[in-house]
């Protein structure tokens, strides 16, 4: 077993967030790098003791490597933002990454490069050794496990997301059939996270009858290819969708995640529903290339954010075959 000690805002939503998270195998609300020795909740809260509030991860390296641990960390805060998470401010709520053994140095740095370049700015998120630990009183350990109701600066899907992998993962398990395994994921995002309509496209041959031109969106082809209908739950859909056409179109042109807040301001949408109002397209990749997308549509406007692309991501490196390359 491993140890990590995360600042991530406030302690309480930091720590159901880990707790949920497959490797990780026990954690632990605390004080670290601070001033006062045996800080109380109390005296911290006061901002004048140096201390930030942090969870103290154990968790196991073969399940769960470091680097994917901190991009876990890295999707439940916002890194450009300095002594604020949410609405709490103050230092104590500052972010940081605390290590206690100096090896794990190199691979947080690996990680925190790679987030700066994704967002083309420095980031607000400490980087240092762990110099002093303090666990907080027990009213704090599990707060929201025990007060389900209790405040939380995180929004609720992101505590859903790491328990919908790894359903999906045992689900799944070693099935070789990848209808079987697309259909299974499409009823289980919806019936965990309460989508309004989700469901893949797969890269098949364009059909070339014509037929299809007038309902469906086909037309733009990649060498003769197009986007099909594939397992999904809710209303009916299109069918087809070309080359660059639509969100979906567009998420295999470019090969990324593409979110839309309000589908009305997305040029060439294409409304299968009209009561779908925004949406999120994950590309599907095997050996490099884009071999379909996993839409999920919303009824709301602005569904989708960072956490949805980042967990989604995660749900449809599951999704393919096992043992297939990017
Ligand atoms: N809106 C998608 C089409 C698929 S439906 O949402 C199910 C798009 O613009 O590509």
């Amino acid at each position: 077993m491993k140890e990590i000690y995360l600042a991530g805002g406030c302690f309480w939503g930091a720590e159901h967030y880990f707790r949920n998270i497959e490797g990780v195998v026990d954690t632990e609300v605390g004080f670290a790098n601070g001033d006062t020795p045996s800080p109380t909740y109390e005296q911290v809260y006061t901002d004048t003791t140096g201390y930030a509030e942090t969870v103290r991860v154990i968790y196991n390296p073969d399940a769960l490597p470091l680097d994917e641990l901190l991009r876990d960390f890295f999707c439940a805060i916002d890194p450009l933002s300095v002594n604020k998470q949410g609405e709490d401010e103050g230092t104590r709520y500052r972010t940081g990454v605390y290590y206690s053994d100096p090896e794990d140095l190199a691979v947080a740095r690996k990680v925190f490069d790679e987030v700066r370049e994704s967002f083309g700015e420095p980031l607000a998120v400490e980087l240092e050794p762990l110099r002093n630990f303090y666990q907080a009183d027990g009213r704090h350990q599990d707060y929201l496990v025990k007060n389900p109701d209790g405040y939380c600066h995180l929004p609720l899907k992101i505590f859903r997301y790491p328990r919908l992998v790894s359903d999906l993962k045992h689900l799944l398990g070693d099935e070789p059939d990848f209808v079987a395994r697309l259909s299974n994921t499409a009823a289980l995002l919806k019936e965990k996270m309460g989508f309004f309509w989700t469901g893949f496209y797969l890269v098949g041959e364009a059909d070339q009858s014509g037929t299809s031109g007038g309902h469906g969106h086909g037309g733009a082809s990649a060498d003769g290819k197009e986007l099909i209908l594939g397992p999904f739950q809710g209303s009916v859909a299109c069918m087809r969708i070309g080359y660059g056409r639509g969100v979906c179109g567009t998420a295999w042109k470019e090969a990324h995640t593409v979110v839309v807040p309000d589908v009305e301001e997305f040029p060439g949408h294409i409304a299968c529903s009209s009561l779908s109002k925004s949406e999120i397209v994950v590309p599907v990749f095997r050996g490099g290339e884009v071999i379909g997308v996993l839409d999920i549509d919303s009824d709301e406007v602005s569904t989708f954010d960072r956490v949805d692309a980042f967990w989604l991501e995660r749900v449809v490196n599951v999704v393919r075959f096992p043992g297939d390359t990017m």
